[in-house]
């Protein structure tokens, strides 16, 4: 192949990986996994704007950049709540495996949003 078509080539395949990607580019990435029933789950306990069908075993996870100014904190009860609480019922998503470190950021990066 010659270079200028190898070069469009590749420009139709980043194309067709941008149009893909766009297509969920709506739902930011940490409110997929906050949402998703087999991810994070979280609509099942809290009240999340955006979300359908909300439970309220949890308190609702609204304002939360002025309550958790400390990202680091906010992450630490996703990754495992019963260091703050041992009686919770909220899942250790991070100490069972549920939810990656990187997945665990990206849902703080969009309960920043809320
Ligand atoms: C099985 C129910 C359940 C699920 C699922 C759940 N939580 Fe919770 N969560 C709770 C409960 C109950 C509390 C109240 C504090 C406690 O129990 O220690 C809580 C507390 C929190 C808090 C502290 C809220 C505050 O105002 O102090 C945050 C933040 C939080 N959850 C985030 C999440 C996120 C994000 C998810 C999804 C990845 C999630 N929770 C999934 C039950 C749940």
């Amino acid at each position: 192949m010659r270079p200028g078509r190898k070069a469009a080539a590749a420009g139709v395949l980043f194309l067709g990986a941008t149009l893909a990607q766009s297509a969920y580019a709506q739902t930011p990435a940490g409110q997929a996994l906050a949402f998703d029933r087999a991810k994070g789950n979280c609509l099942t306990c809290h009240d999340i704007e955006g979300g359908n069908a909300p439970g309220n075993v949890g308190p609702p996870l609204a304002d939360m950049k002025r309550r958790f100014p400390d990202r680091k904190e906010l992450a630490a009860v996703i990754f495992d709540e019963t260091r703050r609480n041992p009686q919770t019922v909220m899942p250790p998503f991070g100490r069972n495996l549920i939810l990656t470190k990187d997945e665990i950021e990206s849902i703080v990066d969009f309960l920043y949003t809320r």
